[in-house]
């Protein structure tokens, strides 16, 4: 009898067994009454015990496959057949219509990829994540080990229903917001896990099929998918060097999505000029703003500026903050702030989607910050990112053959080559050279998207591996612009 067991199977071997006999005898391999193989010479061909075998039988005997012979041993039951066809003839499993039980997403717009290897290339200027090697470890640990300690481990791991921990939200007030020139109080703030979740938690609480959404363009494509499946009209608006261009009527708008500190994708800061007009707007116009400030702290030269929300007399910006850039974005920690009223209801929102944020990991936060070793690891980070940043501009400067407006912060540069130049193409064969870039196509909504921008991320980057990486990147870029010519 060719039977395979696999002991690795979650399966005991003797329901394996069983079902191995079970089918040899429906496909007609065994004569009704045929005798099977003692328990014992069974056993020894299959390596098994005899209690295996035993068992197989006995089960098979229940079910009416075998029936036991006293003093011989187990043989096909002589009534198979007709007990087979008493059996109800055997139906597929119906298949399960999962999509039309789900339902439409509503959202059409292209996804950002990333490839699983992007870490392990030589030159890989991955886009948006930091060098998780600065993150201040020993600092964190000791946090951590803190708020594990009797004094903070009912707050560390108590359930929290809907509420925050109020340490952090304390930390987050008095140093935190403040350096974003933002006043809050505490019941002005949620904790969350990233921005993003700030961003479906708003989209959630204010948008449905009949709100209009004013994106930046080219933008943040996670944001408009965002919007997108609570079934708004997404509204496109053009970005130049000074951010989003605002447009003199917003009457119809709901809510404009910024990124005023460093534009996603192109790193703009939004000039003084358009935020006191948007602000203004936004008031005599009456929408909402959500000003997304996942990477404010980065700024190489000058100050950083102030956030849109410094600026808010009304009420009118729902804040997004991130510790995902300042720190690592695996720790899923955010925060947003806005008016009462709202953040109300996004911890309502919050408390059935999944109660709080970890409470261990937001105590720990409150620690580090109340012991100034989240400050001094931004400032840190922020020392070698701008060595990096300078790095990569002039690399850039020095072999990328366009003259590009390099901004002084973010953590990408955004390359935009003339109209007729293929991005995806170029990003294609650098990544066969080893160079890991991003074509900016996935960033705009218009139809077709321009594909001539190469994004280029330098925080994750090895300080070491940009000039070689960018020159790489640089001698690609001539030979297919030497093809345009052509
Ligand atoms: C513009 C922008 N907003 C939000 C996010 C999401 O950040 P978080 O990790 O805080 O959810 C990102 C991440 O790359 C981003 O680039």
């Amino acid at each position: 009898m060719l039977v395979q067991l696999d002991p690795s199977l979650p399966e005991p071997l003797y329901r394996q067994l069983r079902a191995a006999i079970a089918d040899a005898i429906e496909a007609g391999r065994f004569a009704a009454g045929e005798l099977l193989p003692s328990s014992r010479a069974l056993a020894a061909d299959l390596d098994l015990s005899r209690n295996t075998v035993n068992m197989a039988y006995q089960e098979l005997t229940a079910e009416g496959f075998l029936e036991s012979i006293p003093r011989v041993g187990y043989a096909v039951n002589r009534d198979l057949r007709r007990y087979l066809a008493t059996l109800p003839e055997e139906k597929a499993v119906p298949h399960i219509d999962w999509e039309s039980r789900m339902g439409d997403l509503g959202d059409d717009l292209p996804h950002v990829v990333r490839a699983p290897e992007r870490h392990t290339e030589p030159y890989a200027f991955v886009v948006g994540e930091p060098d998780v090697s600065l993150f201040p470890t020993a600092p964190w640990m000791r946090a951590m080990r803190a708020a594990m300690s009797d004094e903070h481990i009912g707050s560390s791991l108590g359930d929290r229903f809907d509420t925050d921990d109020p340490l952090l939200v304390e930390m987050l007030c008095k140093h935190v917001l403040p350096a974003r020139g933002i006043t809050a109080a505490a019941d002005e703030v949620l904790v969350t896990m990233g921005s993003q979740n700030g961003l479906y938690l708003v989209s959630l609480a204010l948008l449905d099929g009949r709100k209009r959404v004013a994106v930046e363009e080219p933008g943040y494509p996670d944001a408009r998918h965002i919007f997108k499946r609570r079934g708004a009209r997404l509204i496109p608006v053009p970005v130049d060097d000074q951010g989003i261009v605002v447009p003199p009527d917003l009457k119809r708008i709901d809510l404009v999505s910024v990124t005023p500190s460093h534009h996603y994708p192109t790193n703009a800061t939004l000039s003084v000029g358009r935020r006191q007009q948007l602000l203004a707007q936004a008031e005599t116009q009456d929408f909402v703003i959500v000003e997304d400030d996942y990477d404010s702290e980065f700024r190489y030269q000058g100050r950083p500026t102030p956030s849109l929300k410094a600026l808010d007399d009304s009420g009118r910006v729902i804040y997004l903050g991130s510790f995902s850039k300042f720190l690592a974005p695996g720790l899923r920690l955010g925060y947003v702030v806005a008016e009462g009223p709202l953040i109300s209801r996004l911890r309502d929102l919050r408390r059935y989607m999944l109660r709080h944020p970890p409470g261990l990991l937001q105590r720990t936060m409150g620690l580090m910050i109340e012991a100034g070793d989240y400050l001094r690891s931004v400032r840190r980070s922020r020392y070698a990112l701008k060595d990096k940043w300078e790095r990569c501009v002039e690399s850039v400067d020095r072999h990328v053959p366009w003259d590009v407006t390099l901004p002084t912060g973010g953590l990408s540069l955004w390359l935009p080559g003339p109209d007729d130049f293929d991005a995806v193409a170029v990003t294609k064969e650098a990544l066969t050279r080893g160079v890991v870039v991003e074509d900016g196509s996935v960033c705009y909504l218009q139809e077709p998207a321009p594909r001539n921008s190469v994004r280029l991320g330098f925080a994750g980057t090895r300080a070491d591996a940009i000039e070689p990486g960018v020159a790489v990147l640089g001698e690609i870029i001539k030979r297919h612009m030497s093809a345009l010519d052509a």
